[in-house]
């Protein structure tokens, strides 16, 4: 088949997942931070389809609901869940003829573009087209899965299920990972065969290599390299090791692209990373979302890093959680920072420990080192906001902004009441509550005079 064949993809997630023991419908699950489906989705957007079919069906609403924005996709629902051939044949009548379909599993997420790709290739066989492609793995422990039985040559003559085959194809280790290639044409014929008269009592997808066989076009068996691909969840041990498996093949990477790691078993990838050059990670560093770190940038250990663009030499210290948040270079944040979206920091500044921000710009050198709020407000160059200060944005109906120009000093312990702004090099003495404006190049005292009582006298005990 050239590859002006138009492909189409179908992905099954129709099944109850009951092992899973939960509520969420199965593909919905996480790994890496993304849902099961979308690990697979992205593995069958890589190769350009015509169209991908999503045979749907338990909790089938939800999964819709999850992939609401995914406008590429074709929904194709399964009322009962009557076996994988059964749920192939749903997505069949959008499918013309002369296309190859692709059949994934949902609850298959390791699979590689590349290796699918191979499969595709493989079936120009000798400059022959072959009909039919299973993707092969084997096991040393199949019990469970699909036995291929091949002939001398490799061609697949059936694909037997755990529960109908016999004790010498139980000793089979070549196993069904169930992803296929197929002529349309050709599947559909085959589908139409297929009965349910087997152990399971299910319309059985792999009955159809027999069928292949039987009609002397037998299928071509293409091995994966890596067993991962293969895995399947069926519950939540298992999701947990492919989640090991993938944090293993994503920190690897990290490290082969020159990233030190104290530990990559402690750093968790859960989105995509663009990193500089002579980046470094202390241990239990969790990364989600579009991460980009610049050259020299360093995470210290427990912190968390979501969406977030980092400027060259910034530091990140321990436990600080970072989400939505922009900063240039050689910035200095934590410990114990919380920065929260529509943060940005202009090169050099430095924001310490206990302080929180929210849409809050801060300027080039300018320092907020302790125990401080600063949300919605937009903050100059060179600007020291003392210990304990706090932007009192939320009047309980409304937020508000606080301005705070170039070279301002604002004293420890200082409640900003917004909407507010504080003009150039302003000083605010510490303690102040400012409801006003304070003047460039001013004290401002906003607190209550100082006053000493000499005549007072503390209380006796009567
Ligand atoms: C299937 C294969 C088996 C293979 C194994 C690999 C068949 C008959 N067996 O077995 O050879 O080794 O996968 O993991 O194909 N599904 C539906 N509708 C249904 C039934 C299943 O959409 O009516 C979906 C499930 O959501 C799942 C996939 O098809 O994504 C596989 O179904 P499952 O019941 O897990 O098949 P296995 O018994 O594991
Ligand atoms: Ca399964």
């Amino acid at each position: 088949m050239s590859p002006a064949v138009p492909l189409h993809v179908v992905i099954l997630a129709a099944g109850v997942g009951q092992r899973m023991r939960s509520l969420l419908p199965k593909v919905l699950h996480r790994l890496a931070g993304q849902p099961l489906l979308a690990h697979v989705l992205a593995a069958a957007r890589a190769l350009k389809p015509a169209a991908i079919h999503v045979v749907y069906g338990h909790g089938g609403d939800q999964v819709r609901a999850a992939f609401q924005a995914e406008t590429d996709l074709n929904w194709v629902v399964q009322n009962a869940q009557l076996g994988t051939g059964h749920a192939l044949q749903q997505a069949l009548p959008g499918i013309p003829n002369d296309a190859r379909v692709l059949v994934l599993y949902g609850d298959v997420p390791l699979i590689r573009s590349d290796t699918l790709r191979t499969m595709l290739e493989a079936m120009h066989l000798l400059g022959v087209r072959v009909p039919l492609a299973v993707l092969t793995a084997e096991f040393e422990q199949p019990e469970g899965y699909g036995r291929i039985v091949q002939d001398d040559n490799g061609y697949v003559l059936a694909i037997v299920e755990e529960k109908d085959a016999s004790p010498a194809q139980k000793r089979i280790r070549t196993i069904n990972t169930g992803m296929i290639v197929a002529a349309a044409g050709h599947l559909r014929i085959w589908l139409a065969e297929i009965n349910a008269q087997n152990a399971q009592g299910e319309f059985l997808l792999t009955d159809i290599f027999a069928l292949a066989n039987a009609a002397g076009s037998p299928a071509i068996a293409v091995g994966v390299q890596d067993v991962a691909e293969a895995l399947g969840v069926n519950d939540a041990w298992q999701l947990a090791h492919l989640e090991r498996r993938y944090q293993q093949r994503a920190t690897r990477q990290l490290a082969l692209a020159g990233v030190r790691m104290a530990d990559p078993a402690r750093v968790e990838i859960r989105g995509q990373l663009q990193l500089g050059c002579d980046v470094e990670m202390d241990i239990d560093v969790i990364l989600e979302g579009d991460i980009e770190l610049g050259d020299q940038v360093q995470i210290g250990p427990f912190c968390r890093l979501r969406n977030v663009r980092l400027g060259a030499g910034t530091q990140v210290l321990a436990h600080s959680d970072l989400d939505g948040v922009i900063s240039a270079e050689h910035c200095r944040i934590g410990p114990y920072a919380r920065l929260r979206p529509g943060t940005t920091l202009a090169a050099n500044a430095h924001i310490g420990n206990f302080v929180e921000t929210k849409q809050t710009r801060i300027g080039a050198g300018s320092k907020a080192n302790h125990l401080s709020y600063l949300g919605d407000a937009d903050i100059g160059a060179n600007v020291n906001i003392g210990a304990g200060t706090i932007t009192c944005n939320y009047d309980g109906a409304n937020k508000h902004r606080t301005s705070i120009a170039d070279g301002v000093f604002v004293g420890s312990n200082s409640a900003l009441i917004a909407p507010v702004s504080l003009a150039e090099n302003a000083t605010i003495g510490a303690g102040s509550v400012n409801t006003k404006n304070a003047p460039a190049d001013t004290l401002t005292v906003a607190r209550a005079k100082q006053i000493s009582l000499p005549a007072w006298q503390r209380p006796r005990k009567s």
